[in-house]
């Protein structure tokens, strides 16, 4: 069952999503060579504290952090670290997310860390770009797999490849709800969008081989491979007018 929020609703999601990115755009301007993934994440929780926001991750399934830090080969919740300092070439995706008053936020973006490869900026480009080809497609009246399809054709395309491992998802009282949302898949497939759907759509997508693993500290998924990877991700609701990015700063 797929919750339709109403208005009052979706402005506790919006005030949570408006928390999320600008928190995610402040962590983003302190990434440079020579800082740690640890003090990024130390700075989320010092600016929700700040923003009376709760971080969502922290203790979601025992994850212990504010922040997912993934770097170059990392897909999605690499951990944060002390030991891990970043150089110049490397992409760092930043996923983050709040709860307040009892609505989430959730999005992430891949930042590159002083200036990088033609290649990695390429995917980092390509990916966010599919993003918005997704987003594009949650129209009530679509189907959902619509949103897949659409990420799934423009990163085909570009050469590149989708994870499958990893989905987007509902989000509104918790951070996960229904429904799922691959980042694959044929056009006209799963229900209806309709108004006041809230979804988290969040393409990860590799430069080599779409494979991933996970690393024995049974969180940081890793390409297979070992090739970059890249995610995006935010938060909408599907409207009468189109779809709206409660996430966009
Ligand atoms: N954006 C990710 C997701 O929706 C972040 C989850 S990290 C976790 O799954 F630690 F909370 F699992
Ligand atoms: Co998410």
């Amino acid at each position: 069952m797929i919750i339709l929020r109403s208005r009052a609703e979706i402005e506790k999601i919006r005030n949570a999503c408006r928390i999320v990115s600008d928190i995610l755009l402040r962590i983003g301007e302190s990434v440079q060579p020579g800082i740690t993934t640890w003090d990024l994440n130390a700075l989320s929780e010092e600016l929700a504290r700040e923003k009376g926001a709760k971080p969502a991750f922290m203790g979601y399934h025992g994850y212990p952090y504010a922040l997912c830090t993934s770097v170059n080969e990392q897909v999605v919740h690499g951990m944060p670290s002390k030991h891990r300092r970043l150089i110049e070439g490397d992409i760092l995706s930043l996923d983050f997310g709040v709860v307040v008053d009892g609505y989430y936020g959730d999005a992430a973006v891949t930042v590159p860390v002083g200036s990088i490869s033609a290649e990695a900026a390429r995917l980092c480009e390509v990916t966010r770009e599919s993003l918005y080809r997704g987003i594009s497609k949650a129209i009530s009246g679509s189907h959902l797999s619509d949103i897949s399809h659409a990420i799934q054709e423009y990163v085909e395309s570009r050469g590149f490849t989708v994870v499958r491992e990893f989905v987007g998802h509902g989000i509104g009282q918790h951070l996960h709800e229904s429904p799922q949302i691959p980042n694959y898949g044929p056009p006209g497939k799963g229900v209806r969008l309709k108004p006041g759907m809230v979804l988290a759509i969040e393409p990860m997508i590799n430069y080599g081989a779409p494979d991933v693993e996970i690393m024995d500290d049974n969180w940081t998924a890793v390409t297979l491979d070992r090739s970059l990877s890249a995610h995006f991700e935010h938060t909408i609701a599907v409207t009468e007018d189109g779809p709206e990015i409660l996430t966009l700063r």
